[in-house]
């Protein structure tokens, strides 16, 4: 038996920083995010007579620290089945151009859909979700494709995530690619060391509940400037948070404040853009699908078209046998 996943990467609205619980990986606050259907891995696996889990990444052969962070979360999955078999997993990252947008967030998700029916244990989406968690926390937010909402809960049972509408409403994402250099910091380092040492991150947190509760609002009513000032304000209050961080964290380059003046400078000529980013230099532009063509048209005169990558809204993991 051999089961082939697919699930896609997501990019967050409102931002998941910081946990509550790290072992568990529960967080501080409510995240929401757009699922992306142009960044997606999929994963195959099959069970191996073996005395260890064997994994490969792009078809290279990972190594034991890499293999054994797998293999803590194929753990769950023998728990739960009470079989203790191996597992040779094979996963591959379809990222259009070497952007270091290779995502956590689709591969522990493709990764737990696939382990699901391997394992025999029918688990449903919300209940995947919890699992999907436990590898990276945006990967709970993976299992469903559109505007997906990560519930911090307050233990395992209640930290889920659900879907809260298609987004299959005039939305794409253009990701610009401007650094695929590896990060000086990890998040889940990055993170650790913001709750540790920011006299900010109270803020943070505080206020991400209005926005959820805001942008939920504007996402009913279709109001995409509101969403789009939301996300916008959102990602820029955890960089300050970082940047209060001691010593500060900053995931900004040159080429992003430049992508940011750009994507102002749209808005100004009319074209309905936001912006967001996460742990590393790439800026994301949410827009309209159908002002796409002339908002490319207009990002190729500043940058490369190989920087450019285009994102429809993406849809829930899935798995299949092969
Ligand atoms: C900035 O989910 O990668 O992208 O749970 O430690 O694996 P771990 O962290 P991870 O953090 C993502 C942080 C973010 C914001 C977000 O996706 O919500």
């Amino acid at each position: 038996m051999k089961f082939k996943s697919k699930a896609h990467a997501n990019i967050a609205l409102i931002k998941y920083w910081g946990k509550e619980d790290e072992e568990l990986i529960i967080p501080k606050n409510n995240s929401l995010s757009l699922t992306l259907d142009a960044l997606y891995t999929e994963t195959e696996v099959e069970f191996i007579d073996s005395k260890d889990d064997i994994f490969y990444l792009d078809d290279e052969l990972q190594d034991e620290k890499h293999t054994l962070k797998i293999s803590k979360f194929i753990d769950l999955f023998r728990k739960k089945s009470n079989n203790h078999d191996r597992v040779l997993v094979k996963s591959y990252n379809h990222v259009p151009t070497a952007a270091g947008l290779a995502s956590s967030a689709s591969g522990f998700s493709a990764l737990a859909v696939a382990l699901n029916k391997l394992f025999r244990l029918n688990l449903d989406k919300t209940e995947l979700t919890r699992y999907a968690r436990k590898g990276s926390g945006s990967a709970s937010r993976s299992i469903f494709g559109g505007f997906v909402e990560w519930e911090k809960g307050y233990d395992d049972y209640t930290s889920h995530a659900k879907k809260i509408d298609d987004a299959d409403w005039d939305i794409a994402m253009i990701i610009l690619v401007l650094n695929d250099s590896k990060k000086d910091i990890s998040s889940r380092e990055a993170m650790k060391k913001t709750i540790e040492t920011s006299p900010l991150y109270r803020g943070f947190t505080e206020s991400s509940a209005e926005d959820i509760k805001n942008i939920k609002e504007a996402i009913k009513n279709k109001d995409f400037k509101k969403m789009g000032e939301i996300a916008e304000h959102n990602a820029m209050k955890m960089h300050a948070t970082m940047l209060s961080s001691n010593p500060p964290i900053m995931y900004f380059k040159p080429d992003s404040i430049r992508a940011i003046e750009k994507i102002k400078q749209l808005r100004k000529d009319g074209f309905e853009v936001y912006y967001t980013m996460d742990a590393g230099p790439n800026v994301k532009i949410l827009c309209r699908d159908s002002q796409i063509e002339n908002i490319v048209k207009k990002l190729k005169k500043d940058f490369d078209s190989k920087q450019i990558i285009i994102s429809k809204v993406g849809n829930d993991a899935n798995v299949r046998e092969i």
